[in-house]
């Protein structure tokens, strides 16, 4: 069983208007906003590195739950946007935190990783050999981005978010999950180049294809029809009415998809913590900065009922409900 203690992100400074992506291709302010949900999104400075945009959401979350950096046990982060192909992202921030010699490693399932990540921290911390971990959830796509692509550049933006959770026996812990994954539409989200199957040193690739592709509708087309159903069979499981769901926490990936799953489930638009128009859909970033921004906001109430749900690359999704 586990709490979460504490809770932290980070935006990057600069922010990019859907008026400053009007000036570099073929689109509009209306068609972003209307098809999804977004206003603008949040850029890494030149210098920056998803490695320090992770260690500032992680500083501000230690410091939440009143610990200090010795004190975290683990680490896992969530990010397909790693500083290097190799090695992972988490031993990186565990250096930049001070947490010397403590486990650290990465999930990578794209959009989904923060989820995937937190599961797995809880079921760490159920084998009763660790207190206090750290999840992290950061993604930098302004990298990985072509920016000549409409379909997929204006919809995403940069950012970190993550939690400390807390061993505690006293707590009812994780009320329903589900996760999966169809690898048959894998390739709907990809970059082509620069894995082992394409590697870099053959040089016989287009442009396009060292950058990240989204084939945006057959994704719309599977979440929109797997995601709202996820959120009632969650709610089913755990033997819970949508009354009882105080908080959703989607991955912010469209507008319209977090309006379908209210819609499908009943539960009130009001209850789900909206964050897109401001930064776009930060990946792994995006359920730990919403809940965040929650938290901060004074909107989490002890004994609160939370259902938060990923989806994306694999193709993947996950969710899970518990009380705050
Ligand atoms: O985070 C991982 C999980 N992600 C998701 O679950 C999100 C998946 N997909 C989506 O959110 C939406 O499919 C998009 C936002 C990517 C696209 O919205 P859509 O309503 O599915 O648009 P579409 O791709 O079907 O395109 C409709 C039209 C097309 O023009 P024609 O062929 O109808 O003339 C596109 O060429 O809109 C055009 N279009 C654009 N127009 C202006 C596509 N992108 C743009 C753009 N600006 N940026």
């Amino acid at each position: 069983m586990f709490k979460i203690i504490g809770t932290g992100s980070y935006l990057p400074e600069k922010v990019m208007t859907n008026i400053d992506i009007e000036k570099m291709i073929d689109t509009s302010d209306k068609w972003i906003k209307e098809r999804t949900g977004i206003s603008e999104r949040r850029i890494a400075a030149k210098e920056e590195l998803n490695s320090d945009m992770a260690v500032k959401a992680a500083r501000k979350a230690i410091q939440s739950a009143k610990l200090n950096e010795k004190d975290i046990d683990f680490i896992i982060t969530g990010t397909s946007t790693a500083d290097y192909t190799i090695p992972a992202l988490a031993p990186i921030i565990q250096h930049k935190l001070g947490c010397e010699k403590i486990p650290a490693f990465d999930i990578n399932s794209v959009c989904t990783s923060f989820v995937f990540a937190f599961f797995t921290a809880c079921g760490f911390l159920n084998s009763g050999f660790y207190n206090n971990c750290l999840v992290i959830g950061s993604d930098i796509y302004s990298r990985i981005l072509n920016w000549n692509d409409r379909n997929t550049c204006c919809i995403f933006g940069d950012g970190a978010g993550a939690v400390i959770i807390k061993k505690e026996n006293n707590s009812s812990g994780i009320l329903s999950y589900i996760f999966g994954a169809n690898g048959a539409d894998a390739e709907l989200i990809r970059i082509p180049v620069g894995g082992t199957k394409n590697p870099i040193h053959k040089n016989e690739y287009k442009k396009e294809d060292y950058y990240f592709q989204m084939a945006g509708t057959d994704v719309f087309e599977f979440t929109i029809t797997t995601i709202p159903q996820l959120a009632v069979d969650l709610i089913k499981k755990a033997n819970l009415s949508n009354e009882d769901i105080d908080w959703v926490i989607l991955h912010q990936a469209n507008r319209r998809i977090i309006e379908s799953v209210s819609k499908r489930t009943k539960i009130p638009i009001e209850k789900f913590i909206i964050n897109i128009d401001r930064v776009g859909n930060t990946s792994a970033a995006s359920i730990p900065i919403a809940l965040d921004e929650a938290v901060l906001a004074g909107k989490i109430k002890n004994n609160d009922k939370i259902m938060m749900i990923g989806f994306g690359g694999g193709l993947s999704w996950g969710g899970v409900i518990f009380e705050w």
